[in-house]
Order: structure tokens, then sequence, then C-alpha cells
């Protein structure tokens, strides 16, 4: 596997080449990742994958700093999944100038859920995936179905610029106990990662109080949302949300909207101790 920081070696190295399958990432790769490298392999080779941990989408109170950072460790699991490239780039690299044109998503979808509790969150997200499309020009690019709303955010931000790259969704790898592989996972205590399943289990509970209910209303799901906030609460969790929106675009279904069908998602974020985990469930 050839490692590269510079974007015109990269350019120079995929010249001529098949458009490579890429996998963008901010490293302490996990089984999730992982799998992230086995289905870009599917979509067509040559693989690149990149680590780079992207200062714009943090919080002036978020974990930059800490972050975790095991290149070696990552360059190890790479190698052995037949990565062709990774693209690691330094801050240098990738901005040698302050990074002052940005891609800002709309508000509709930009601020809510995940960007109104990490405001800039997703402005930050966008502005790296389109530069590191730029560096890479891939033909197909992977992104978890864990970061359901940034995987949305990404597709729409490719299909509104017209980017020739196809956006392939990757189902979400979790531990035995039901938990989502996360890189954030090694921040848990030994407690903590026993209770961090309850989240999971908390999204079946509700996906299943959402098919048991004979007519769906705008009400009934907003006493199965405010019920499991309570009971995640009660148990020590601090939840910032726990939604029951459309699949189609993230928005509170309408009673039209649950009428007519529309496929919904329960997405949630929660504070375990000092730990922030999300994830998902389609209903
Ligand atoms: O999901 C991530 O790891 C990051 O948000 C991404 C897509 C690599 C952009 O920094």
């Amino acid at each position: 596997m050839k490692i590269i920081s510079d974007i015109n070696e990269l350019r120079d190295h995929l010249r001529g080449q098949n458009r490579a399958s890429f996998v963008p990432t901010m490293g302490n790769l996990h089984e999730g990742h992982l799998s992230l490298m086995r289905l870009a392999r599917q979509h067509g080779d040559p693989v690149v994958a990149s680590i780079f941990v992207n200062r714009l989408q943090f919080g002036p109170n978020e974990d930059f700093d800490s972050y975790p950072r095991t290149m070696q460790a990552d360059i190890d699991k790479l190698e052995k999944e037949g990565v062709y490239i990774l693209f690691a780039p330094t801050e240098k690299d990738l901005y040698p100038q302050p990074q002052e044109y940005r891609v800002d998503p709309p508000q509709q979808l930009g601020d809510i859920l995940e960007g109104e509790f990490r405001p800039g969150f997703f402005k930050g997200v966008c502005t790296v995936v389109l530069k590191l499309f730029s560096c890479v020009q891939p033909r197909v690019a992977v992104f978890g179905k864990k970061d359901y709303q940034q995987l949305m955010i990404v597709r729409q931000m490719a299909s509104q610029f017209a980017l020739p790259v196809d956006i392939v969704p990757a189902e979400t790898i979790r531990a035995e106990d039901g938990l989502a592989l996360s890189s954030r996972n090694i921040y848990l205590s030994a407690s903590e990662r026993a209770e961090a399943p309850a989240l999971q289990r908390q999204l079946s509970a509700m996906r299943e109080q959402v098919l048991g209910l004979k007519e769906k209303t705008v009400s009934s799901l907003l006493d199965i949302e405010a019920n499991a906030l309570m009971q995640m609460q009660t148990r020590g969790w601090k939840p910032d949300y726990m939604a029951i929106r459309q699949q189609r675009d993230l928005a509170r279904p309408t009673q039209a909207d649950l009428d007519g069908g529309q496929p919904l998602v329960i997405v949630t974020a929660a504070k375990l101790g000092k730990t922030r985990l999300i994830d998902n469930l389609e209903i």
C-alpha cells in the first residue's frame, strides 16, 4: 500500500488508473471501517482510503485534540484489506491556506438533529468531503449508515453539485451485544461499555412500539419519543434526541406523511458519561 500525503503526488499515482473506490475516514479504524473497505472493493479497484482528523467539523468544546490517532495500527489494518493508496494528508497538505470557501448544507437538513447539537458540524464535513473528492476524484465513495444524517447530506451535496461520484451506503457493524462500532467507544469505561447496548435496545423497543400502533398519529410518535427519552434518562443517560423521522429527508412526519406510509427512521444521540454515542434504526 502506498501512503501519500501530498495532493499532487496522489493525483500522479492515480493518473491512468480506473477511477477509485474511496473510503474517507478519520482513522482509529475498527471492523466497521474495514467493512467499508471491503464494500468499496466490491465496487471496483483501486481502493483509496483517507485518514484525516478534520478540525473543521469539531466544535470548540469537542474532542479534536484528544481524538484517537492510531496511524501505525490503521496502516497495518488497511494493508491487510488490500487498500491500494492511503491518503493521509497533514493539515498543511489539505488546507495549505485557511479554508475560507466552505460548503454550507441547507438549514432544514444541516441544522437539525446532529446539526442542532453540533453547530457547524455538517459544514465542516461537507467542506472536507468535497475537498477529498476533488483530490481523489473517485467513481464511488462509501459512507456508513451509522452516520445516517451525514450519509444523506453527502449524497445530496454530490447530487446538487453534479459530482461524478456514486455514494454507496454501508450497513452499521455492531458488537455482539448490539452496540454500533465507533471510534469513540474507546472512551467508555468498563461499566459504561456494559450499559452502552441499552441505546440500541431502546431503538428496537421504539420500533416495536411504532409497528404495534393501530393507527400512527403525530401525537402517538411524540409519546413514544418522550417515553424513550425518559427511560434513557432514568438509566443515567443524557440523550440529545431520540427522534422518529422520515427516511427521505429526516423531517418530522406530518399526519399526511404517516397516512401515506412514508418510511420512518429513529435517530438518536445520547451521552453516557462523557461519551456521546449516535445510532439509528430504520422502521
Ligand atoms: O465519518 C467520518 O469519519 C467523517 O465525518 C468523514 C466523512 C471522514 C469526514 O471527515
